[in-house]
């Protein structure tokens, strides 16, 4: 249905951008948001290398619950004092975490992730869930990466 760009080779901003485009184009015109995050969970799959999880988490009532993602079978619910994934839906910021054990309370969903980024997904002002993404690698994710990543979920944050 949708062509996904081969990013092998790919300078890591023009890979940036073209994932930006491939989430934009399909989740244009679709309110599902189980459907858009599924979708979306996949193309960063697919296109951002080094990832052993990529997916989401929605806030149901006062914690966040297990949504769409790619990876390993992963903690079901995650109460706001807990995980980086916590802490970025309790301060409505973005987490980079270089060295998950480092990290007092990481919760470790897959004993083989190394680095994390979390991003909150903000609508009206309300934290409704965030984006996290885990890597096997130390220090996988930079500020372009997260940067790249908070401009996605801003522009599609209607859609989810
Ligand atoms: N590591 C996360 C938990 C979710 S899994 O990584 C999929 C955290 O500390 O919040």
């Amino acid at each position: 249905m949708f062509n996904i760009t081969d990013t092998k080779n790919l300078p890591l901003s023009k890979l940036l951008s073209e994932l930006h485009q491939t989430c934009d184009a399909i989740t244009m015109g679709e309110d599902d948001s189980i459907a858009n995050m599924a979708n979306i969970s996949a193309i960063i799959w697919q296109m951002l290398p080094d990832l052993n999880w990529a997916g989401f988490y929605r806030m149901v009532g006062d914690e966040l619950v297990l949504g769409p993602f790619q990876g390993k079978a992963a903690c079901i619910r995650i109460p706001l004092h807990k995980g980086v994934c916590g802490k970025a839906a309790r301060d409505m910021q973005t987490q980079i975490v270089d060295d998950v054990h480092a990290f007092d309370g990481h919760i470790a969903c897959d004993a083989d992730s190394r680095s994390e980024l979390v991003v909150p997904i903000i609508k009206n002002g309300k934290i409704v869930g965030v984006l996290d993404l885990d890597s096997p690698l130390p220090s996988r994710f930079n500020a372009e990466i997260a940067d790249a990543m908070e401009k996605l979920i801003t522009h599609i944050s209607d859609r989810l």
